[in-house]
């Protein structure tokens, strides 16, 4: 049996005879398509792009309808019982192989030498108003990198790729502690590089500024924990828009900007914060049904509910869930966790939810956390950010170095105004 695809044009009987590749056809076969000869031919049209692979990836795999997520064939179950650290998660991610020994020793240091930001960045970072966002400073401050790598651009040159890759991986926390701290409006902590990768984030954030600061081992694994579940997810929207906007071979910088840009958003990454927002507007645990039947009648959404992908369990909350226990045990229960595990509970049960596979996201239960731990709930996208870094360079660089890819540019299909003429001021309505 041939793995090709014959297309029947009923406007023009003309017959075509197209390759199956992957289970997918090349939209641009369909250009042979025409009613007269100087038409541009037929396209496809997928509005939020929800049956359109635009790449071809080694990176990470999900099956949605499994609940399954694997970074180069691991399980993310695996990697976050084994690794114990985010870089090795990450040199996995960017490099395809598991480090050894001497890779992994290698890689830390390359990571470590580049912690510190220039003390012009801190100064900039001083500029923002007391009540800033810190997703905004930390937008703002990546984008502002790129000024001062200018080197940064010349994409063709994988060495001169790389550092930038340690570079970003190495400053997103420093730059997320620092926009916490001016909210805060206290000193800033410098990065320290005894430390590993999540206890040096942790350091600089809540390290008193004269005082010594005891990291805890549990939240410390804790945040190493959820630093690996937040590493990559495929073709999201932020990585889309990392890809797209490295597509026009602009900085990596300035793609990160706004690959985080992107994350930002309610029904992305910002999901985490809305979480606890809408917890906090719940209130008690007698409160859900009201709040589920309003959701049911369209009054809202149910925040970390849902998946574009996943129409099972989301693996990543399966692990957070657990977590949340043991970070509990050392910070006390936060007092949500019942109305979250009561909303839970009625809509894994409810037809509204069943039948749509409504499931609990990543988002569900990782503001619960943060929280306990002390984050600010504006710092939670922040928090995504950061271990996303590192997943959006890994599909940057593999975007960058795909002889297939171009700069991306999609079509429309055009249902506005056909030519007519200029209309002088006055004779207009
Ligand atoms: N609460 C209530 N109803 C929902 C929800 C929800 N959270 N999510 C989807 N639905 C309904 C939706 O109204 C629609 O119903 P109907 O068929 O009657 O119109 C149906 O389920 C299908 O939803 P959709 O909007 O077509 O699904 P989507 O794939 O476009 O959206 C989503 C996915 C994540 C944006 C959406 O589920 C959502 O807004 N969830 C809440 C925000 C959230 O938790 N975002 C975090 C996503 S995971 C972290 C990340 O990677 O960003």
């Amino acid at each position: 049996m041939a793995d090709t695809l014959f297309i029947t044009d009923n406007r023009t009987g003309k017959k075509i005879e197209i390759p199956i590749e992957h289970d997918t056809v090349r939209a641009t076969d369909l250009r042979q398509l025409k009613v007269k000869d100087d038409d541009f031919g037929m396209m496809t049209y997928d509005p939020a792009l929800m049956n359109t692979a635009a790449v071809k990836s080694r990176i990470t795999f999900i099956d949605g309808d499994k609940g399954i997520l694997r970074h180069r064939g691991y399980p993310i179950e695996q990697l976050a019982e084994n690794s114990t650290s985010f870089l090795e998660v990450a040199y996995l991610v960017l490099f395809g192989e598991l480090p050894n020994d001497k890779q992994r020793t290698d890689w830390r240091i390359k990571i470590r030498h580049h912690t510190i930001v220039h003390e012009s960045i801190k100064k900039l970072m001083e500029a923002f108003r007391y009540d800033a966002h810190p997703m905004g400073m930390f937008i703002s401050t990546i984008a502002a990198l790129s000024t001062f790598y200018p080197e940064a651009k010349e994409l063709n040159d994988p060495e001169n790729r790389m550092t930038q890759i340690c570079r970003l991986i190495a400053k997103v926390p420093t730059i997320a502690a620092f926009a916490y701290r001016h909210s805060k409006g206290a000193p800033y902590i410098y990065p320290d590089n005894e430390l590993t990768y999540a206890g040096n984030f942790l350091n600089m954030m809540f390290r008193p500024s004269s005082k010594e600061y005891t990291i805890n081992p549990v939240l410390e694994r804790a945040l190493t924990v959820l630093f690996i579940l937040h590493i990559d997810h495929e073709q999201n929207c932020s990585t889309n828009v990392m890809r797209s906007v490295g597509s026009s071979h602009v900085d990596p910088y300035s793609a990160v900007a706004a690959a985080a840009a992107a994350l930002w958003g309610p029904l992305h990454g910002g999901a985490n914060e809305a979480v606890l927002h809408m917890l906090d507007e719940i209130g008690s645990v007698n409160k859900v049904p009201a709040f589920i039947k309003e959701v049911k009648e369209g009054k809202g959404k149910l925040m970390g509910f849902g998946h574009r992908v996943y129409k099972n369990y989301d693996p990543r909350a399966k692990v957070i869930k657990n977590l949340a226990y043991q970070v509990f045990n050392v910070t006390g229960k936060n007092p949500k966790l019942d109305i979250a595990i009561e909303l839970e509970r009625i809509a894994l049960e409810d037809e509204y939810f069943v039948k749509r596979k409504l499931y609990p996201n990543v988002d569900f239960y990782s503001g619960l956390i943060y929280q306990a731990m002390g984050f600010p709930l504006d710092l939670f996208p922040v928090l995504f950010a950061i271990p996303r870094t590192a997943g959006w360079l890994a599909q940057w660089q593999e975007h960058v170095t795909d002889p297939e890819q171009k700069i991306t540019r999609p079509r429309q299909i055009y249902l506005g105004y056909g030519e007519r003429n200029w209309i002088p001021m006055d004779k207009r309505k």
